[in-house]
């Protein structure tokens, strides 16, 4: 009988297809894999790489640095491995046999991409020189994974655990140093977690100084109100400074090329966070920033937000397993990083919108991947209220979000009916809770008497901004 694979090393496979599908790749190689194993939680391959001294953002920075960076457009719907890849997933069956176990898990999964990697097979240059310089090799491996504790090989198909309220060991100080946050799915969910155990230390008050000496320059080319003081007053709780620079001064490939920008800047400031339009901006500044780069807001994504929305759920619900996240307004940035993020919480989504206001497809494919991943539900519906059904949590945004001004008018005309309001409010579950990112226009998307209902918590939304940026960036730093 074939040897099976364990619930994290079929979670692994999947995280590696969805890594490929970001970057436009049509084939799931080696790196793509290595990427995969660095998602789970107390996962073999995570603790092989403990029992080496080795922490899963090292191994990160050596498989993306070699893949390149994620496209911004282009996407493919599936990934299928490569051979090189399915080589390595051979091999990984061998390597049980060698450690007597009956049964696929991540840390054989890692050990046969080692394997492969000191036999020559090596698609991408690079990779084999960064992992040598970390002390990941095979040999090495091979002689720690005896000490490994194996991997409970759960072969039901019973859904992927997904992240808890429950509390992880303290972070270690500046465990995200040097990198950039551009998407949710820049953060592997014990990053997550360990993010949250951090903020809530920094919400009860605990004031660390990983700011001390250092400069956040913040690159804002739409206006701000939230994000601009809570960056700004994290950074000086952290000790440190913040430059601003706004539309007037950024000008970002107009005044001068977005990638002399980041090479400047990056010489004198420790982080920056960007604001800007398309996506592909962002990505082109961190590519050449030597300084690590945060998503403030772009056409795609809005990250620090959700993981705002995210804490500040959890806070409610200690909970987030089994809810229903009903979102209604326009597939816009917002819901995209929102969408990205509930499955890996366990959350089910659904997104409410007009027809012609559907998220990204790439996003769109991305999430219902993971959906199917966590074992969460994932609908679109055209009915606010029947979308609203049973909703644990009810999200609204803007329906014209910065820089789609003119199209305000068409707008409110077709997003008529998305209003979260009483009556909408009287389908979702008794304790719903209500989220909003803010800036609100009330009496459009969303009515007084919502917003200033017991049931909201846009207000502990707002201030959950800071204490998640004060967190990731003390990280970060
Ligand atoms: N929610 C949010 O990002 O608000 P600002 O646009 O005011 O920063
Ligand atoms: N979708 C909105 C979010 C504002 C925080 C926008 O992009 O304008």
């Amino acid at each position: 009988m074939a040897i099976q694979f364990t619930r994290n090393g079929r979670k692994a496979m999947l995280w590696a297809q969805v890594e490929a599908m970001r970057r436009g790749d049509l084939y799931v190689e080696p790196e793509h894999l290595l990427l995969g194993l660095l998602h789970g939680e107390d996962t073999g391959a995570l603790r092989l790489l403990d029992k080496m001294n080795l922490a899963g953002y090292q191994v990160r920075d050596c498989a993306q640095a070699t893949l390149g960076p994620e496209s911004a457009g282009t996407r493919v719907e599936t990934s299928q491995l490569s051979p090189s890849a399915k080589k390595a997933v051979e091999q990984a069956r061998r390597e049980t046999e060698a450690t007597g176990d009956d049964y696929v898990g991540t840390e054989h999964l890692m050990l046969a991409i080692l394997r492969g990697i000191s036999d020559g097979i090596e698609p991408r240059p690079g990779l084999r020189e960064k992992l040598n310089a970390l002390g990941l090799v095979y040999e090495r491996a091979a002689i720690a994974i005896q000490g490994v504790t194996p991997e409970l090989p759960s072969l039901s198909d019973e859904p992927s655990p997904v992240m808890t309220a429950a509390p992880v060991l303290r972070p270690r100080p500046s465990f995200l140093k040097g990198r950039d946050f551009l998407s949710v799915s820049d953060l592997a969910n014990d990053e997550i977690r360990a993010l949250f155990e951090l903020t809530r230390e920094f919400k009860m008050g605990r004031t660390p100084d990983a700011g001390r000496g250092k400069t956040l320059a913040l690159l804002f080319e739409k206006p701000s109100l939230r994000t601009r003081v809570t960056m700004t007053v994290a950074m000086n709780r952290l000790g440190g400074n913040v430059v601003y620079l706004g539309p007037e001064e950024v000008g970002m490939g107009k005044r001068e090329a977005v990638a002399d920008m980041a090479r400047c800047l990056s010489r004198w400031v420790d982080a920056v966070a960007i604001r800007t339009f398309a996506d592909s901006i962002i990505r082109e500044f961190a590519d050449a920033s030597s300084a690590p780069v945060i998503n403030s807001l772009t056409d795609r994504e809005h990250p620090c937000q959700a993981l705002a929305d995210y804490y500040t759920i959890l806070e409610s619900r200690s909970e987030t397993a089994g809810m229903k996240l009903v979102f209604v307004g326009d597939g816009n940035n917002v819901a995209h990083s929102l969408m990205l993020l509930a499955p890996r919480m366990g959350t089910h989504f659904t997104l409410a919108c007009p027809k012609g206001y559907e998220p990204d497809p790439n996003i769109l494919s991305e999430a219902r991947e993971l959906a199917k991943l966590y074992g969460t539900n994932f609908d679109i519906s055209h009915d606010p209220l029947v979308a609203a059904d049973d909703a644990d949590i009810l999200y609204t945004d803007t329906w014209t979000s910065m820089g789609q001004e003119a199209e305000a008018a068409k707008r409110r005309a077709d997003f008529a009916g998305f209003q979260v309001n009483d009556e909408l409010l009287r389908e979702a579950k008794e304790d719903v809770l209500v989220l909003h990112c803010l800036p609100a226009h009330r009496g459009e998307e969303i009515t007084d008497s919502v917003a200033d209902s017991p049931y909201s918590g846009i207000f502990d939304q707002a201030e959950n901004r800071l204490h998640i940026q004060q967190a990731l960036l003390a990280a970060i730093l």
